[in-house]
């Protein structure tokens, strides 16, 4: 019965996210389940009040409720709170996803301190598990099978015992390694893709400087590179040429000690992870025609043409099929993800100060549960 009316509660909280996002800038949302305090908006409140009369009969046939970490409002790693909540619904083209395993981001932490203000959230957007149950026009999948996916920015819901993802935005895990391993990969492996390869066509042959190599997207993204046949010269602290070496770059840099504008030059392709100044010195270091993709904030158009270079910025989003192509790569032995710290799920507050850092190596990923029996 808990569940029930956690899954009702849950269903009349989130009305405002089915409205547009105007909407959602008008209604400044309360946590559950504090009727009272109901938002201003006259048409969210008589659409809130006709959903409590429709949603509580329904309320007994719900799902029993799962352990997830929630936010009910925006702060610092405390807002994090481990409780019950509703076990999600997978619609016609999603599946629900038992997770085994969830990876924490940095975009987690903006989230967190108030990139998302829609409450109660689940945040999360890496998860590895098995398939639980399919919606009905769900084909890729079957229950039991063991997948990864990578959530929406809108839909989130990774830190918990169940999550739903669209089919499209799922893969089947890679055989070889564990789910742990498995959470690791989806957006900061997507992001690196899309970055390398749909953005800067990378190809064979081809030297690419990658700022902050050692780092979630980074790792992944000088395996890609390697993997592509490129020439990787990558950046890292001190404490992580050890890393760099061991994923195979050919020219590391220790960014404490040496400018990378003083040893690299004609370089074809910038890939920039890191926040700060590396972008602003990055432009002179690029060939004529070369580009430079930055992942924290696009580059400035005057330089690029100063230099006769190109360049984009990045939103990554979720792709299977850059997933299956992952899984290929890891099952062959060409990409391994690197994970430095695995936590379970319960000190996911620990995780995000480790993230907040901005000196992860690889990932951190947040242990669910185990594999059932
Ligand atoms: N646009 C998008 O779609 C998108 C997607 C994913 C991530 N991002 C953003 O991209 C950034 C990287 O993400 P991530 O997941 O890879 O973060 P991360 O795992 O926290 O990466 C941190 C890494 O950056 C390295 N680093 C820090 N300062 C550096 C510097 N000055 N020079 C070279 N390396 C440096 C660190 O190495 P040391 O410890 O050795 O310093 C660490 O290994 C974040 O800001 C994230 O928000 C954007």
């Amino acid at each position: 019965m808990v569940g029930a009316i956690h899954q009702a509660v849950w269903a009349i909280e989130s009305i405002p996210l089915l409205l547009n996002s105007e909407a959602l800038d008008v209604v400044e949302m309360t946590n559950w389940p504090t009727l009272n305090s109901m938002p201003r908006s006259p048409s969210i409140n008589s659409l809130r009040f006709i959903a409590w009369i429709a949603v509580l009969p329904l309320a007994a046939a719900a799902q029993p409720p799962m352990k997830a970490i929630v936010v009910h409002s925006s702060g610092g790693p405390e807002v994090l709170k481990y409780e019950d909540a509703p076990r999600p619904q997978p619609k016609d083209d999603e599946v629900l996803i038992r997770v085994m395993a969830a990876a924490v981001n940095p975009v987690d932490v903006f989230i967190r301190e108030g990139r998302i203000t829609r409450f109660p959230l689940i945040p999360g957007m890496d998860v590895a598990g098995v398939v639980e149950q399919t919606g009905s026009k769900v084909t890729k999948f079957k229950r039991g099978d063991a997948v990864y996916a990578y959530l929406s920015f809108e839909k989130q819901g990774g830190y918990a015992e169940f999550a739903v993802t669209k089919q499209d935005h799922a893969a089947l895990k890679p055989t070889s390694i564990d789910f742990e391993h498995a959470a690791a990969v989806p957006l900061a492996a997507t992001t690196a893709w899309q970055a390398l390869i749909d953005k800067a066509g990378l190809s064979a042959g081809q030297t690419v400087l990658i700022h902050g190599g050692s780092g979630g997207v980074g790792s992944f993204a000088v395996q890609i590179a390697k993997a592509r046949g490129a020439k990787v010269i990558a950046t890292a602290s001190t404490a992580n040429q050890d890393l760099l070496k061991q994923l195979g770059v050919d020219q590391p840099i220790d960014y404490t000690t040496t400018k990378f504008e003083d040893v690299v030059k004609d370089v074809d392709i910038v890939l920039n992870a890191v926040r700060g100044d590396t972008l602003a010195r990055s432009y002179g270091v690029v060939k004529k025609g070369g580009i430079i993709v930055s992942i924290t904030g696009p580059p400035d158009p005057a330089q690029l043409e100063k230099y006769g270079i190109s360049g984009t910025g990045l939103s990554a989003y979720p792709d299977a099929k850059i997933l299956e192509e992952m899984a290929k790569l890891i099952d062959a032995g060409k990409i391994t993800p690197i994970v430095s710290a695995v936590m379970p799920l319960v000190e996911v507050a620990k995780a995000h100060q480790q993230i907040a850092s901005h000196h992860t190596r690889g990932k951190v990923v947040l242990k669910v549960a185990e594999l059932p029996k």
